[in-house]
C-alpha cells in the first residue's frame, strides 16, 4: 500500500518548509496542495480569490485534494491552512495508509510570521498588524477541531527545522 504523509496546520505553521526538508531525508516526493491549484490555474491564491472568489478556489482544492488520496501514490502532502475545515477533507485524514500531522504553532507564533509575511495570504493581506492578531486567535480557535482530527500533533514553537523533522520520522518509525 502506498505512503501518504500529510501535514496540515495554519497559514505560517512551516508546512511547506518542513515537507521539503521531510522529502530530501525520506527521498519520497513532495508536493503542495496550493500550488497544485496555482499550477492548475495558471494564477497565484491571491488571483483565484480575487477574480474567481473563495468558494470556487476551495472546491477546487477539495477536488485536487479528493484525487490525490486517491492515488496510489507515495508523497509528502502540505496542505493549505483552510483545506481540512471544508467540505469532507477532514475525513480523508483518517484513511488508511495516510500518516495526517497538525504542525501546532501557538497564537504569538503565528501571529509574529504572519505579521511579516502577510501579502501572498488573501485572508489577512489587508489586516492591520492588531486585527491579524485578532483574526488568528478566533480563526484558530474555530478551526481547532478540523486541525485535531489529524491522528498526530507536532507542537512546533521554537522548535527548529530539524527537530521537527525528527519527530516526524520518529512517528514513522
Ligand atoms: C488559506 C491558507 C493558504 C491558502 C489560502 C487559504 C487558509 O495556504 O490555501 O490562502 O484558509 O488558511 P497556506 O497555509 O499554505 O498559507
Amino acid at each position: 500500500m502506498s505512503l501518504k504523509i500529510v501535514l496540515l496546520g495554519y497559514m505560517g505553521s512551516g508546512k511547506s518548509v518542513i515537507a521539503r526538508k521531510l522529502s530530501e531525508k525520506l527521498d519520497v516526493k513532495c508536493l503542495d496542495l496550493d500550488e497544485i491549484v496555482e499550477l492548475n490555474e495558471n494564477l497565484s491564491i491571491e488571483s483565484v480569490f480575487k477574480n474567481k472568489g473563495e468558494l470556487y478556489f476551495r472546491k477546487l482544492e477539495n477536488k485536487f485534494f479528493t484525487e490525490l488520496m486517491n492515488a496510489d501514490e507515495d508523497f509528502i502532502l502540505s496542505l493549505g491552512g483552510g483545506t481540512p475545515c471544508y467540505f469532507d477533507n477532514h475525513l480523508l485524514l483518517k484513511k488508511e495508509g495516510v500518516v495526517a500531522i497538525y504542525l501546532k504553532a501557538s497564537i504569538e507564533t503565528l501571529s509574529t510570521r504572519l505579521i511579516l509575511d502577510k501579502e501572498a495570504r488573501p485572508l489577512i493581506s489587508n489586516l492591520s498588524t492588531i486585527e491579524i492578531k485578532e483574526f488568528i486567535a478566533k480563526h484558530l480557535f474555530e478551526r481547532s477541531f478540523y486541525y485535531h482530527q489529524a491522528p498526530n500533533v507536532i507542537v512546533v514553537d521554537s522548535k527548529s527545522i530539524s527537530q521537527i523533522v525528527e519527530e516526524i520520522s520518529s512517528i514513522l518509525a
